[in-house]
Order: C-alpha cells, then structure tokens, then sequence
C-alpha cells in the first residue's frame, strides 16, 4: 500500500459536519483536495455557500446542505441527500459541537447540560446511525469524531463540555469496536488550543492565551490546517488497522508544561 498517494480520497464521498468554518472547514477543503466529494454540514446556509464555491472554484467537489446535528429530522435529510446525490458515504467527520456553558460546573442549568449532550454526544451518535447501514453497502468506511483534550482532563470553566467530550472518547471506542467487523473504523481526534472562532474568547483574552502558550511545549497555539493530516490519515487506507484511537494534536500541551519555558 503506498500511505501517500496523489488522491488518496478519490471516489469517496465524505460527510463534514461544521464544515462552514474553523476545523470542519480545513478538513472539507482538505478532503476535496484529496479527491473526496464533500457534503458540507452546519445550520447556516449562507456560510455552508461560501465553502462549497471556493472548492468548486478549486476544482473539487462540495454540496453544502443546511443542518442541524441537535434535529433528528434534519440529521436524516442530510445523509439521504447525500445518498442521493453523490450514491453513497464512505466518511463521516462528526466535528459540530457547541458549548453554551462557561463556568463552574455546578452552576451549569439542565438545559445547558441538554443542549451540550443533544449536539455533542447525541449529535454524533445519529450521525453515525443514519450513516452506517450506507457505509455497509460499500463494503466499509471511516467514521471521525472530534473529541478535545478537555475530553481527557478537566478544563477550567467548561465542566460540562468536558464530559461531552469524554463521552465522544467512550463513543469512539464502542463503535469502533462494534462496527470492526464491518471494515468500518471509528477513531477520535483530541485538539488542543485552535485559534478559531469557538476558541475565541480564549485566545483573545491576552492572561489566558499566554498561559496556554506558556505551558504548551510548542509555544504557540494552532491553527485549523494543522488538523488535516491526522484527519486525512484517519480517513484514508493508510489508517486501515487503526480503530478506537483518540489521537492528541495539542502541541504536547498535556505532557505538562516543564518543557515549554524554555530552561
Ligand atoms: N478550537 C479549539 O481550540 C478546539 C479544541 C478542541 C476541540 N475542538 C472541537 O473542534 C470542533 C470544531 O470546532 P471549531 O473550533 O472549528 O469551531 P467553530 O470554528 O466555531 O466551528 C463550529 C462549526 O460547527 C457548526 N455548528 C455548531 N453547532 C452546530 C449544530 N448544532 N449543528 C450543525 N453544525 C453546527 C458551526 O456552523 P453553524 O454556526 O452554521 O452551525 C461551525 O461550522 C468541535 O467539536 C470542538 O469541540 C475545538
């Protein structure tokens, strides 16, 4: 097997769900440059036909298609109209997530813990039910769940998110090993610090991002691009005997921070 070739997604077609900015978006252009026919998710419209025309424009191939991962409804009339358009669904990055709490976690409302469990953990559990009796029918597939290294070790403030994203490690594992005899393998990707707008209010605050940078080995936070290559690695041959991983790209962030200051 040659791990790099030109167009290693050619003829596959891949879901991205948050896809209209941030990392879903990297990883959609990415896939598209790699050969993938890419169905682009998130609620916004609008947004969604910005993406699609720029990686027309670049010559690939993108069918935006407004959804919400929180609404059953909308999660299955986005894989039919896949199916539909394209034949079929070879990969599935589960990369929508929200996080409307930011505080202690015991002053978090059952609503906020709803909403973070509904989008999150649910969200990426229906996604992957619609999409795997269609993955079956072509003999196997990928699926990629965006996990967090919040989703290993508590974060400060975003207590619940944490567990939502624990709970996308522990789903990984069950489907990755449920699934294994489909040919279907199930792996996590557990970013660190990305400068995108749902890390803003992080990286814009200049005590918080100089702590993060401080104790990250790598002194820096990352941008969205440098999540491509695992998440092409996951979706591609190469990864064929790799299920159930949850892959860490934080810059050795959680290594601890002794490295990182320079002594
Ligand atoms: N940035 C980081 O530092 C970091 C670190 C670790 C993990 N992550 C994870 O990486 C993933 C992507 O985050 P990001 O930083 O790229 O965020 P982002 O730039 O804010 O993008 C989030 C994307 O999700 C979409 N979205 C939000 N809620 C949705 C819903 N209910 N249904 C469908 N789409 C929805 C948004 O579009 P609409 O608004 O149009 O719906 C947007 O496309 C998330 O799972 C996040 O937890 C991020």
């Amino acid at each position: 097997m040659n791990p790099f070739p030109t167009r290693p997604l050619a003829d596959k077609v891949a879901i991205i769900t948050g896809a209209s900015r941030g990392i879903g978006e990297a990883i959609a252009r990415c896939y598209a440059g790699a050969g993938a026919a890419v169905v682009l998710a998130s609620r916004k419209q609008p947004d969604l036909d910005r993406v699609a025309e720029e990686i027309r424009a670049a010559g690939g191939e993108a069918l935006p298609v407004a959804a919400h991962t929180g609404d059953p409804n909308a999660v299955a009339r986005l894989v039919d109209t896949a199916i539909s358009s394209y034949g079929g669904i070879d990969i599935l990055v589960n990369n929508a997530a929200t996080n409307p709490h930011f505080g202690p976690i015991l002053s978090a409302e059952e609503s906020q813990w709803q909403k973070i469990l509904d989008v999150n953990v649910l969200g990426y559990f229906r996604m992957a039910k619609a999409c795997v009796p269609a993955m079956q029918k072509r003999g196997g597939g990928k699926i990629i769940n965006m996990a967090s290294i919040a989703g290993r070790s508590p974060q400060p403030m975003m207590g619940v998110y944490c567990v939502s994203k624990a709970a996308v490690i522990m789903l990984t594992e069950v489907l990755a090993v449920e699934l294994a005899g489909l040919n279907i393998q199930v792996n996590a990707i557990a970013p660190g610090f990305i400068k995108t707008r749902f890390s803003r209010a992080l990286w814009s605050n200049p005590q918080i991002h100089d702590t993060v940078v401080q104790h990250t080995p790598q002194q820096r936070m990352a941008t969205p691009d440098e999540l491509t290559g695992i998440a092409l690695y996951l979706a591609s041959e190469a990864s064929s005997f790799t299920t159930g991983a949850t892959i860490v790209v934080d810059g050795g962030y959680t290594l601890g921070s002794g490295f990182g200051l320079g002594a």
